[in-house]
């Protein structure tokens, strides 16, 4: 038997994205990942569309008069069917508008971890910070997926994002330093002393606002954007082609608006302890994947006063796991 066909017993990591949903297994000291995406369309039920996924292998279940197919396999299948991905979650949360969401999101997680290999095997599972808005149904969202993964015989606790970020990518630093997520909903920042949490928030703009207002200005689907921005996009201020130019302004917009957020609540914060030592600040997500990231957040960031002084910004070296690398580690504290 092969090392990923053995049963694992260890503790997981479970990052559930707006956009995708990952998971951290460790591994003789590595560590393993697997994702789906955080997406599903939905068929009227027809014999045949049914025996057509089956002889495909699809990951998919009848619901009512309906298809479901869900994860990867919904992309793949957007494209045969010529109909549109839809998504269980919405800005870092169980999308309220959308009556598959849980449905959704639990045969994509038991798809990732099925059940417990073990009595009360530990999970740490990904949860977004309270943004602007308030609670926005928060606390839905981690009761729901606390239960899904209690049901799976796991026992599951919830970690913020940024305090994720901060156990996956601050361990030489003592847990001391601002972790942040740049997902598709939501940056998730989290400024943590000694790994306890003391500044936690989320605000609502990254990867999807980059394509939808882009998409606004330039006339294209917010979709065609993504997948621009996605290949071959890098920030560089000016440029003369239309959509890149489009991308880079909202860019900038999300990192002023992350670098403002910093400022505010670091400085308005009453719980702000003494930090003598200056601290690193890391990026992790999707979002902070195009080059010349790093160079342009951190040319922001040179026009902000914080109140404690950073020793580095870095984005972290594999941004995509970073938030469930982070949960990892956290559940085998
Ligand atoms: N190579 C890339 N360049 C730019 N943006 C990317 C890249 N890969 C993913 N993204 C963007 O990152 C976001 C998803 O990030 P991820 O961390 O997976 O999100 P979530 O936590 O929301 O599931 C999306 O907006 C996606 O378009
Ligand atoms: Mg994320």
């Amino acid at each position: 038997m092969s090392n990923a066909e053995q049963t694992y017993t260890q503790p997981l990591g479970l990052d559930v994205g707006t956009s995708r949903i990952v998971v951290a297994r460790a591994d003789d000291k590595k560590y393993r990942y697997d994702s789906q995406l955080n997406a599903f369309l939905t068929l009227p039920y027809s014999k045949l569309a049914e025996s057509l996924l089956e002889r495909e292998n699809v990951f998919h279940q009848v619901q009512g008069s309906e298809l479901l197919v869900a994860g990867n396999d919904a992309q793949r299948f957007a494209e045969v069917f010529h109909v549109e991905t839809r998504r269980p979650m919405k800005n870092g949360v169980l999308n309220p508008d959308e009556p598959h969401s849980l449905a959704v999101v639990r045969s994509i997680v038991a798809r990732l971890i099925g059940p417990a290999a073990v009595p009360k095997q530990r999970i740490f599972f990904s949860v977004p910070a309270p943004g602007e808005s308030g609670e926005g149904g928060l606390a839905y969202h981690t009761a729901s997926i606390r239960d899904m993964l209690n049901e799976l015989g796991y026992e599951a606790t919830p970690i913020e994002e940024g305090l994720s970020v901060v156990f996956g990518e601050l361990g030489y630093s003592n847990f001391s330093g601002i972790g942040i997520s740049c997902g598709s909903g939501l940056c998730n920042v989290c400024l943590a002393v000694l790994s306890v949490p003391v500044i936690s928030y989320s605000i609502a703009k990254a990867g999807d606002y980059i394509d939808t207002q882009s998409a606004l200005v330039t006339g294209d689907r917010a979709t065609r954007l993504r997948v621009q921005k996605e290949q071959a996009f890098h920030l560089n201020g000016f440029s003369s082609d239309r959509v890149k130019n489009a991308l880079n302004v909202y860019y900038r917009d999300v990192m002023t608006a992350l670098a403002d957020s910093l400022q505010s609540h670091i400085a308005s914060s009453q719980k702000l302890p003494r930090i003598d030592q200056s601290v690193p600040l890391v990026l992790g997500g999707g979002t902070v994947m195009p080059q010349g990231f790093l160079d342009g957040f951190a040319e922001v960031m040179r026009n902000h006063e914080l109140p404690l002084r950073l020793s580095e910004i870095r984005v972290s070296a594999d941004p995509l796991n970073s938030t469930a690398r982070g949960a990892l580690m956290a559940a085998l504290c």
